[in-house]
């Protein structure tokens, strides 16, 4: 539904990243644009350069080069470890809601799938029943988004403790996926799944906390043996990172660098979230926010009787706006509104959308 509506819409507040920083930008982090015109356009280095690798592994305490592979995109890290490590018949778990990737490539590769809830009454807390039902001997692999989008939600201490505990008991593999980390709004950073145990592996990549989605580089740190199988199904799938894409990611995750972008990121957010806040409480109690801790995304839950695809349709065919119908992330009678471009691009989006709120909550017919 994204993929064909965000280039088309007026106003697009399905996106989950913050405004997107300019090769501009990273030039004055230390970007050499002139080095870059005279780099030639060959293959890169198809697990990432060394230089990249050893500054990714900077990163992750105990991590080496041969702990990461670099990849296009979180996407394209999270689809690798999939591929690696499931053969048909083994069962994948996951939260809901969640980004969904990891409910589409279990269907695709035929391992059956298993899911447990986050609970908005308790602070999107797993619910532990449901988790141990899903989590089993027979869970191959165990996908998390921390921070997690939708939600905005950060596990506790004591339940990754719980989560990483349960893997090694059930042999599970668990896939933190940790692109959203460095998005918190306020307060400490999100720790880490990497180093709890042998059993994790980590993906993340530039597009969120970092802001910069369109070079389309992401990683995997894992153990030297799966990252070597990760590897090889690359070399399968896309050869390489992008080689200009991998000069931009050496510039950006300096410790410097990185600190620079999730501070501008956190400030998108924190300038933003306000707006949000002050045009959910205008519709009195029709709509509730579920204040995200992380993420350039929020949930709004709207108390009325209509089917959160429809409203969404609705919203998109009458308003020329697009936000993710909860039911596309697990979560009925929810929306997922992106709040993280500019403040005027966001007011507009949200003044149409609550066009259509006001109209639903009078009862009013579609004009379609
Ligand atoms: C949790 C999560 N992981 C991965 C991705 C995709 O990231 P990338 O653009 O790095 O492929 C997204 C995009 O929304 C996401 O929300």
């Amino acid at each position: 539904m994204q993929s064909t509506w965000e280039n088309v819409v007026a106003f697009d507040l399905s996106e989950s990243g913050v405004r997107p920083v300019s090769l501009r930008e990273l030039t004055k982090l230390g970007f050499d644009l002139e080095a870059a015109l005279d780099l030639p356009l060959g293959y890169s280095q198809s697990n990432g350069t060394i230089p990249l690798r050893e500054r990714l592994a900077a990163i992750y305490p105990g991590a080496t080069v041969d702990h990461i592979e670099v990849t296009n995109g979180t996407s394209e890290a999270n689809y690798l470890v999939a591929l690696a490590l499931l053969q048909p018949g083994d069962e994948v778990a996951m939260e809901i809601p969640n980004y969904m990737q990891l409910w589409g490539i279990p269907h695709s590769l035929q391992a059956p799938l298993r899911t447990f809830r986050l609970r908005p009454e308790a602070g999107w807390e797993p619910d532990w029943d449901e988790f141990e039902r899903a989590v089993t001997p027979k869970t191959r692999l165990l996908y998390l988004s921390n921070p997690n989008n939708p939600s905005g939600a950060i596990l506790s201490a004591s339940a990754m403790e719980r989560v990483v505990r349960r893997c090694e008991q059930t042999g599970t593999i668990l896939l933190a996926d940790e692109v959203y980390l460095g998005t918190e709004l306020e307060g400490e950073r999100t720790k880490s799944f990497w180093g709890m145990s042998p059993q994790v592996v980590v993906t993340s990549g530039l597009s969120k906390a970092y802001g910069i989605p369109g070079v389309r580089i992401g990683w995997i740190v894992g153990p030297p043996s799966l990252i070597e199988t990760c590897w090889s199904q690359h070399d399968y799938l896309t050869i390489c990172p992008n080689k200009l894409s991998d000069l931009v990611a050496r510039v950006a995750v300096t410790a410097e660098n990185r600190e620079y972008l999730y501070a501008r990121t956190r400030s998108i957010l924190r300038a933003n979230l306000p707006l949000l806040r002050d045009w959910v409480a205008s519709f009195g109690g029709l709509l509730e926010l579920n204040e995200p801790r992380a993420g350039a995304m929020a949930l709004v839950r709207y108390h009325a009787d209509v089917p959160s695809r429809e409203l969404c349709e609705r919203i998109r065919v009458e308003q020329s706006t697009l936000v993710v119908p909860g039911a596309h992330v697990g979560l009925e009678g929810y929306l997922r509104i992106w709040y993280g471009g500019a403040p005027e691009y966001l007011r507009e989006g949200l003044r149409r959308v609550g066009v259509v709120l006001s109209e639903v909550s009078r009862g009013a017919v579609p004009k379609v």
